[in-house]
Order: C-alpha cells, then structure tokens, then sequence
C-alpha cells in the first residue's frame, strides 16, 4: 500500500469526489415545482389547497402520523411544540447532552430550562436511567433526539413518560424515514419536529415541521404558527397572541418533489449503512452504533463510529480524522463536546436568558459519563456517502485500513 496522503502519498479515495453525489441534489422536477410557485404568484400559504397544506399531509403520512404543521425552520418546529404542549416559563424539560443546540435553546426560548440527561455511547441516543433520575416534579417534558438516524428506545422511553405523566417530543432533525419497531419516528410521543435544513436528507435549504397524531395538539399547533388566526380562514381574527412559524410556498413545492425520492433513497442509506457497519466492525477501533433489530429503518443524517485510539496505537482522533479527509473521505467530529460545555451554558451567559428566580442548574459543574465517552471518541461521515453504494463504502474501509497499517508514519 502506498504512503498516506497525509506525507505525500495518493489519496486512496480520491474517486469519492466523482461518485458520491453532491449535497443537496436538485433534480430538473425540483426545479419545475419551484418554477411553477413562482410563476402562480401564490409565494405564502394563505389559500386554500396551498403547497403547504399538500406537504403537511404527505409528509405526515410518510411519517405514520396524523397530522403536519409546517414551518420555517427545524428550530422553530422545536418552539412550537413546546407552546403547544404548555411548556411555559421556570417548567424543567429534559435533553440529551449530546445534540445539536437548537434542542436546548428552543427550550430556553420559551421560558423553561434545560435539564441534561446522560446517553448511552453505543447508540448516542438517551440513557433511560438518566432520564428517569432526571425527573422532579418540576419536570413538563423530555425532548428526545434519534441522533444521527438511530431512534431511541423506545421500549424503555415510553413506560417512563407514562409513568411520571409528562409529555414526550421527539427531535426528528436527524431522523427523516427512521423506524423503530416497523412505526416511523414523529407521532409516536405526542409531538415530533423535523428540520428540512440544507444539509438534512430531506431539504428545501431552511424548513421544519411538527407531527402529531393528538387533535388537541395539532389544532394549537395551527393557531400558534399563524400568528393566533385558524388556517384556512384569511382575514384579521386573531384568537391567541403568538408568532408567525409559517413555511413558504417555495420551500412547500420544492419539500414536495423531494419527498417523492426520500423513500428509496432512505432504504437505500438503511441498507448500505449495514453492510458498511459489518465491514468497519472488522477493522477493530471503529466501531458502529449498536445493531438493533428493533430499528427496522434507518434514516441517516450521519453514519457514527466511535474511534479507539488503543487500536490505532494511540493516534489521537483529531489527527486520525485529519488523515481520514487527506485521503478523500469527507469526515467530521460530529457536534465535538457535551452541550453542557458550550460558553452558552456558562453562568454569565445564562441570566439573561433565565428567568431570575429559577433554580439555575450548574452546567458547568456537569459530568454526564456517557456523553462524555461518546463525544470524545465520535467521528462522523456525512450521509450521502451512503447513497453511493458499494465502491464508495469500500473506499472508506481500505482508507481507514490504509490508516491503520500505517499509523506509525504519523507518531513518528
Ligand atoms: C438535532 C437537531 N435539532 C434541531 C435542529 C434545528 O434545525 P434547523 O437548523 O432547521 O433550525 C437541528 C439542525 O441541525 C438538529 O440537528
């Protein structure tokens, strides 16, 4: 095998570049359906049979749910679904350390404060006993996150939200077309919220939207995200004081025409993302997220392994990440620490945002275990390596075997 390209050699998957597609892929349907919004003159979803109210419905019943409210972002989707449920100022709502920050700060922007919940490094989701341990009776609501494609338990999540009668939302962002038990994720706690951001594997470029299969909630949820009026009744008759969440016409045709691929394009990722697990658990120090049969579907948003340094004869990540890209495959650190370890969550940075007289909980002082595990060792690829199929998933195997053979020419 020839020398790194890190010290000069070729680039072993040089070839990924040509044949991993690029993100996010438009095709010339994509750009007809977002022509033909344009062209109507009917940009925002106030009339009837809007684009909107077409993707809401599709995408919920891709999704095993009820019903869809669509939104401008995946963040907002969050927000929403945290008024609609009465999350309110001082509540306590739980998150898993490890996630993207939007699931905390949705929380902080309505009022309530995050309270961080250990995960279990071999599926990054969240760690059951730490959730229940979490809970007090301040407790509203746990948001939990299907990281990177993998759903939570729910076998042991569900009995625990029942238990202690609080109100489950699922964090979706990662998790278009992911299965648990042969249900899709989003209805299956009372709220869930997806994110149609650009790098997501459904994406109009900015875009969200909450499912729910409770009456109750998705006529709330309406309200709130039209600024307070019914959908479908235009005109000036506001029943509650809220914001506008509204998503546009062209974000709504183009998630439209998109949805039509996800499909095949998520059995696609579920089944290359098994077989490149089985031959990276091979290799020995990068190992996969755990192999469950109750998560019948995955949707990736990043294929996860967690990195052993003892295997690589002590290279750190950072430098076996470095590597991995000098070889040409486009690799990442995930979201790199605990959320608990964002300047956000010091002291000084929190008392604007709190209210002053709640119990402000000491995110600096945390040490949650298993978080800690997991992020140090978490090195992501992003998921559309996954829809290249088997050359470019035995590029990434010989790069890192390239790594590993000759891991000594980077300790030296
Ligand atoms: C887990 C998670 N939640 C929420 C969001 C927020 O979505 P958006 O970027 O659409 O606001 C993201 C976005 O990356 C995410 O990864």
């Amino acid at each position: 095998m020839s020398k790194l390209a890190l010290k000069g050699g070729p680039a072993e998957a040089f070839r990924l570049k040509e044949i991993v597609p690029r993100w996010p892929m438009v095709s010339e349907e994509d750009k007809r359906a977002v022509l033909d919004v344009l062209e109507s003159g009917r940009w925002c979803r106030l009339y009837a049979g809007s684009k909107a109210e077409q993707f809401e419905k599709a995408f919920a019943e891709y999704h095993d749910a009820r019903y869809g409210i669509a939104v401008s972002n995946g963040t907002v989707a969050l927000e929403l679904a945290l008024k609609t449920v009465g999350v309110g100022f001082g509540d306590e709502v739980l998150v898993p350390a490890v996630t993207f920050i939007a699931t905390a700060s949705a929380v902080t922007e309505v009022g309530a404060v995050p309270i961080f919940v250990d995960v279990k490094p071999e599926t990054a989701t969240v760690d059951p006993e730490s959730l229940e341990e979490s809970i007090t009776e301040r407790t509203k609501a746990a948001i939990v996150v299907h990281y990177a494609g993998y759903p939570v338990n729910f076998d042991e999540v569900l009995p625990i939200i029942k238990r202690h009668d609080i109100i489950l939302i699922e964090d979706c962002a990662h998790a278009h077309g992911t299965e648990w038990r042969g249900r899709k994720v989003g209805a299956i706690g009372d709220m869930g919220c997806f994110s149609f951001q650009e790098s997501k594997s459904l994406t109009a470029g900015e875009g969200g939207i909450v499912l729910t299969d409770r009456d109750d909630l998705a006529e709330r949820a309406r309200l709130i995200h039209n600024i307070g009026r019914v959908v479908g009744k235009p005109g000036y008759e506001h029943y509650i004081l809220s914001s506008n969440y509204r998503m546009t016409e062209m974000q709504a045709a183009l998630l439209l025409s998109k949805l039509k691929t996800l499909p095949k394009e998520t059995e696609t990722k579920h089944v290359n993302g098994e077989y490149l697990a089985e031959r990276l658990r091979k290799i020995g120090g990068v190992e996969p997220l755990e192999r469950d049969p109750r998560v019948t579907k995955r949707g990736y948003y990043f294929f996860v392994v967690r990195y052993n340094p003892e295997e690589f004869e002590g290279l750190p990540k950072s430098l076996f990440v470095k590597a991995l890209n000098a070889e040409g495959v486009p690799s990442g650190k995930g979201y790199g620490m605990p959320l608990y370890r964002q300047p956000a969550f010091k002291r000084e940075n929190l008392k604007d945002v709190l209210p002053s007289w709640v119990r402000m909980p000491g995110y600096e002082k945390l040490n949650l275990p298993g978080a800690e595990r997991f992020t140090a060792s978490e090195v992501t690829l992003p998921h559309r390596i996954l829809l290249a199929g088997r050359e470019a998933l035995d590029l990434v195997v010989s790069s890192i075997e390239k790594i590993k053979d000759h891991v000594g020419d980077l300790l030296g």
